[in-house]
């Protein structure tokens, strides 16, 4: 999944830009409001850095790679303030959120917990969850594969975080309050004013009880396990243990089920999502679907797929890397100047909000001809080396990159090996796929057909 080819600066001086479109007063808020990923689309054809307008304030989109890696491997100058001061209020001082020295602390506890052989061992069961979830299909029966898939997702997340003891009920719960508290906090943190969150109003009280509720369950699992003692080798047992490797200080209960909280909103929408578009683009594309299907049959032989299985997967995973590059479910971050500093050629002040987007970049003609064609051979062999390095960003870069993309790539293949050895999803005639950019994007309600192979 790394590209290969160097993203130094071109050989030309920058080219910086304003969007087209801006209206007095709100500038470009409801083109980025009505359609955001048009609009992030469009504007690297108007320079490597592009100003944005929100109201009265000035943004910038950074639209050339090497641009984008100048903001996100200095986060001293380009830090995370604006949405994510909000979101801080929200998840707790967790790795998503916290700043400088508490982040790098923070980061050298918590990245242990997230090494490779760890991997390989919380992921050990998800063949067999998807088989057991899968179990109940019958050919020729419609289901909506984006529900599927966020149900299955919650299974996995539950195992690889708690093992056992949890209950299926439980799950379904935690479920159903994940959802509204991931909206929620999207809500929250983009409100421009931060008052209407706060009257006595239905939806503010449902959030409040599902938050309440998803942050009493992950407690019952925190107390439980450290009155047991017992290390079950999965991420909660992990974290339980986690010391930073210089103070030899822990993580206490709060701190533990603020991370644990913040797993779950980072990374069960995101993983649910690539799967569902994965098999919405395996059942447009029949030829690939085709080639997915005589891979995993050559490799897996009829048994069930493993982590140690996943590098001869060269195809399914180019397939799965061209669905994060067509619809990255992180589509857009922000960082805010921590004081005046110069980027792109230009003298950018204090405080002002720096955007960068997976949507611009992997859309971009330049960077990767003819853009909106899926073509899994992209990342194949030499021509995956001819993708400027930085250009795919999925999993974003520098020291807030993804702390579960390994996490979130095991399982996605495992489990889109272990659902195609077995069924074929057909799409019902007539379904469009509108992806709604929210906190992640999501690809909306996506009738599939279940067909035996
Ligand atoms: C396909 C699935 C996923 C995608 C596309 C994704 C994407 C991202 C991106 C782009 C960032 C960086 C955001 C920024 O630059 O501000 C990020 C950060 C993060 N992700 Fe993921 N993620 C996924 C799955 C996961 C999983 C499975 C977990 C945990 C179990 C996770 C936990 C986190 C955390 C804790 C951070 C913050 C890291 C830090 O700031 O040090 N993500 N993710």
């Amino acid at each position: 999944m790394t590209p290969a080819k160097s993203s130094a600066p071109p050989e030309r001086p920058w080219t910086t830009g304003t969007a087209p479109g801006s209206v007095p007063l709100l500038g470009h808020t409801l083109e980025l409001w009505r359609r955001p990923l048009q609009f992030l689309a469009s504007l690297p054809a108007h320079g490597d850095l592009v100003e944005v307008r929100l109201g009265p304030s000035r943004a910038y989109l950074a639209c050339h790679p090497e641009l984008v890696r100048q903001v996100l491997l200095n986060p001293r100058v380009f830090d995370k303030g604006g949405v994510f001061d909000k979101a801080r209020q929200l998840l707790g001082n967790s790795l998503s959120v916290s700043r400088g020295e508490d982040h790098r602390y923070q980061r050298r506890m918590i990245q242990p917990a997230f090494h490779t052989p760890k991997i390989a061992a919380y992921t050990a069961a998800v063949a067999d969850d998807t088989r057991a979830a899968i179990g109940s299909w019958e050919p020729g029966r419609t289901l909506d594969i984006s529900d599927t898939m966020h149900a299955l997702l919650m299974r996995v997340a539950a195992r690889t975080l708690f093992s056992t003891g949890i209950d299926e009920a439980t799950i379904d719960e935690a479920r159903h309050c994940l959802r509204i508290v991931s909206d929620g906090i999207y809500k929250r943190t983009m409100a421009p004013l931060g008052i209407m969150e706060k009257l006595p109003t239905p939806g503010n009280r449902r959030y409040d009880r599902a938050n309440a509720r998803l942050r009493q369950i992950v407690d019952e699992m925190i107390r439980e396990r450290r009155r047991s003692g017992a290390d079950h080798g999965d991420l909660l047992s992990t974290l339980l243990r986690a010391e930073h490797p210089e103070t030899g200080k822990g993580l206490d209960d709060g701190e533990v089920l603020d991370q644990v909280v913040t797993f779950l909103v980072a990374g069960s929408e995101t993983t649910a999502s690539t799967l569902a578009f994965v098999f919405h683009l395996l059942g447009a594309h029949p030829e690939v679907e085709k080639r997915v299907h005589a891979e995993i049959d050559e490799i897996l032989e009829g048994r069930s797929p493993t982590f140690e299985d996943l590098p001869s997967l060269e195809y399914t995973r180019g397939v799965i890397t061209e669905s994060l590059r067509l619809y990255p479910p992180s589509w857009m971050a922000m960082r805010v100047t921590a004081a005046e500093t110069e980027l792109g050629g230009r003298t950018v002040p204090a405080g002002t909000m720096i955007l960068y987007s997976a949507q611009a970049l992997h859309h971009n003609p330049e960077l990767f001809p003819d853009p909106e064609r899926f073509d899994p051979e992209r990342w194949l062999g030499d021509r995956a080396k001819e993708v400027e390095r930085g250009a795919l960003l999925p999993f974003g870069a520098g020291s807030h990159k993804c702390i579960g993309d390994v996490l979130a790539l095991t399982e996605t293949a495992l489990i889109v090996a272990t659902i195609a050895s077995r069924w074929r999803l057909r799409p019902v005639p007539g379904t469009t796929l509108r992806p709604e950019p929210k906190a992640t994007l999501e690809p909306g309600p996506l009738p599939m057909v279940c067909e035996p192979r």
